[in-house]
């Protein structure tokens, strides 16, 4: 089987563009107010497709800003797609979990999250998602903000996940240890930590968080703001 080539490139926290198929998809975009992403340019930013997977402000502080800019189609729950649409961005498509959809870029299907999800001016944002993402034999996962959760081990009876992103900073979602555990769930060999190291509640000591995850026979690989991972 031919396997397509993806290529992520890490902005800090919870944001990263997926490039496959030739198209740019954005996770969670959090850039300006994020510190370690300080050196990159907000308006250099290109994507196809923003997907987010709940309200809280360090997943959507840039969101509507970079909607209008790069016209992308925004996926999303219902919820903030409802609430985009008050903003007059009209590119969206809404999802719920458990809901699978063709895209250009390859099948999606938004996943349960054990998180909270409203914005930062109180509304509702639904309930806080992952994504799995599939394209020419290959898979990626993305968690979102979550805590460990046995609906895990479906996803990955369910699907071959080639990588996974998953938050690995504690304190609001799952730390090292219990991504780890997570990453034996979903039978997932290499990981990309997330959302740590943003600020005081989520620091983490790198040599410790890595070898929590070979000890359960999987690589966590920690990006620099900017940098790109290929698979
Ligand atoms: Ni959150
Ligand atoms: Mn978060």
């Amino acid at each position: 089987m031919f396997h397509g080539k993806m290529e992520i490139t890490y902005y800090g926290h919870s944001c990263f563009i997926l490039e496959i198929a030739g198209k740019k998809l954005l996770f969670d975009p959090f850039i300006r107010g994020n510190e370690f992403a300080k050196d990159i340019a907000i308006d250099q930013i290109e994507a196809d497709y923003i997907l987010v997977s709940h309200g809280h402000s360090d997943h959507t502080a840039d969101l509507v800003y970079l909607a209008n800019k790069t016209g992308a189609l925004v996926i999303a729950s219902w919820e903030i797609t409802t609430w985009l649409e008050k903003q007059e961005i009209k590119n969206v498509h809404p999802m719920n979990v458990g809901g699978k959809r063709s895209f250009p870029f390859g099948n999606l299907q938004m996943t349960f999250a054990a998180h909270s999800s409203s914005f930062s001016d109180g509304s509702y944002a639904g309930v806080a998602a992952g994504f799995l993402i599939s394209f020419e034999g290959k898979t990626v996962y993305y968690s979102g903000d979550t805590g460990l959760s046995l609906e895990m081990k479906l996803i990955g009876e369910l699907n071959k996940i080639d990588l996974a992103l998953m938050p690995i900073g504690g304190n609001f979602t799952m730390d090292a240890g219990d991504a780890a555990l997570a990453s034996n769930f979903i039978n997932c060999k290499r990981v990309i930590g997330l959302h740590y190291d943003t600020f005081g509640y989520i620091v983490i000591d790198h040599e410790s968080s890595i070898a929590f995850f070979k000890n359960k026979g999987v690589e966590l690989v920690l990006l620099k703001s900017g940098e790109k991972f290929t698979i």
